[in-house]
């Protein structure tokens, strides 16, 4: 294992010149204009596979983009880790708040610049360079592994689960490594053990034909987007609670132990605060932070569209308004039921002075594992000879929907190792991944595979 952690060091800066050629290539999925690099990005990821010393890798094609997929099984009667990970990120607008182009990777201050730096092209490059480093030192790797990278993520992972269910043989393994989410905070390794659940919704609300001239017609017709803003100012009361009726209904209660365990870590409120710009935090009554981002279903509006927005005034109705929303949901809500009842309340508060159309769009089910198994264990050691400290349990705020679709179809656990930190922008402007952490991060997955090889 020494000489595999030797190689580690020795390779430290090519590491990073590789990694800048993989986030070079745009590979925004929610972009149809990105299909061929959506693609590119595929093949790079199998051959930076095969570089690593995978032989056994190809695309499997879906009805939407390629899921990368290798294998080695050089090691009979150890385990095998099913390894999942995401090549496609996030659009990049707005582009000009970017300090250095997202496409083009750039090192500041020990961390690296760029779309896809820490969701997730460098935590799964991570892997594969761990990967690369048993197998160019021991000729093999501790355990079996299988690869399954998949390039639509960012939109929903539509077409994962019928993937899953279609090769259920393939995909056979003993637990599922996924390095997809954040540190609990700089120099706070975590482990994940609960991720939220998602369900997406375009509103597009039509009040006449077309604008028309606020003064000869304001006051005769509904204006779409304040009936918007009604419909929207429905959706949760002044102590941050849900109006949706039924919505609480299936939400599993927080235990007193687990709110015990959280109150324990290292969290700053007010440097929280501070940092995220808010002159004041918002949630639920009745519940801390990270009980609100961890363990409690929310809505949120992600986009509003309407009307005059430009320089100056203009005197105009609206003929349209449309809002983007979403609920994160946690154990034991199901997209389909909450979408119903959404579905149903939007119908019930919208006036009939305008017309309304309810759009769902992507979502998954959230995920939550008791995190006292053999496999967590074997993370918690390796995580701490890589960052030379053991690591904190946490519950994320954020979706992977694929890990309860690992869990319901194949009946694998998963361990989320992610080496990215709260504050480093995933899907915002000047992305980045600090490189301490992604060095560290190979390291710990070397230890990784050696710890899950001996449980
Ligand atoms: N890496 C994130 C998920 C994540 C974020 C995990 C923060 C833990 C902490 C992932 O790439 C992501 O962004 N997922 C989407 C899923 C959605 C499009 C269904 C999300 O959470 O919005
Ligand atoms: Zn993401």
């Amino acid at each position: 294992m020494d000489q595999v952690i030797d190689f580690i060091n020795v390779n430290r800066d090519r590491y990073i010149e590789e990694l800048k050629q993989y986030l070079a290539i745009p590979s925004i999925s929610a972009l149809p204009q990105h299909a061929a690099d959506v693609r590119r990005a595929a093949e790079w990821t199998a051959d930076a596979l095969r570089t690593a010393g995978i032989p056994d890798v190809r695309l499997v094609e879906t009805p939407g983009n390629p899921v990368v997929y290798g294998e080695w099984l050089g090691a009979p009667g150890r385990p095998t880790i099913l390894f999942y990970g995401h090549y496609d990120v996030q659009p990049v607008d707005p582009l000009d708040l970017w300090i250095t182009p997202p496409f083009d990777a750039t090192v500041r201050d020990g961390e690296i610049y760029a779309r896809g730096a820490a969701d997730d092209k460098g935590q799964v490059f991570m892997h594969i360079k761990a990967v690369e480093a048993h197998m160019k030192k021991a000729g093999a790797l501790p355990l079996n592994m299988k690869f399954f990278i998949e390039g639509e993520e960012e939109v929903g992972s539509v077409h994962l689960d019928e993937f899953i269910r279609a090769h259920k043989p393939l995909l056979a393994a003993d637990v599922v490594v996924i390095s997809d989410s954040t540190m609990f905070d700089r120099g706070i390794p975590s482990i994940c053990y609960g991720l939220r659940g998602l369900v997406y919704f375009q509103i597009d609300v039509r009040g006449t034909k077309t604008d028309l001239h606020s003064g000869s017609f304001g006051g005769a017709v509904a204006n779409p987007a304040l009936v918007l803003a009604q419909i929207l100012a429905q959706m949760k009361d002044r102590g941050g609670r849900v109006k949706i009726p039924g919505f609480y209904d299936d939400v599993r209660p927080l235990s007193e132990e687990e709110r015990a365990e959280w109150r324990k870590l290292p969290f700053h409120e007010t440097r929280y605060r501070k940092e995220l710009g808010a002159p004041r935090l918002f949630g639920e009554r009745g519940y801390s932070t990270l009980e609100r981002v961890w363990a409690r279903p929310t809505f949120e509006v992600n986009g509003l569209l309407s009307g005059f927005t430009g320089e100056g005034a203009k005197t105009v109705l609206p003929a349209v308004a449309m809002a983007k929303v979403s609920m994160r949901l946690v154990p034991d809500q199901h997209p389909d039921r909450i979408a119903e009842l959404f579905e149903a309340y939007v119908k019930k508060v919208c006036p009939a002075t305008v017309e309304l159309k309810v759009t769902r769009m992507h979502g998954g089910k959230p995920w939550m594992t008791e995190f006292d198994n053999k496999y967590v264990r074997a993370a918690g050691r390796a995580i701490q000879k890589g960052f030379g400290q053991a690591p904190v349990f946490n519950r994320e705020g954020g979706s992977i929907p694929v890990v309860s679709t690992f869990q319901e179809e194949l009946g694998l656990p998963s361990v989320l190792f992610g080496v990215g930190l709260p504050d480093e922008n995933a899907h915002a402007p000047n992305e980045k991944l600090d490189l301490g952490n992604f060095h560290n991060g190979i390291i710990s997955s070397a230890y990784l595979y050696q710890e899950i090889a001996a449980v």
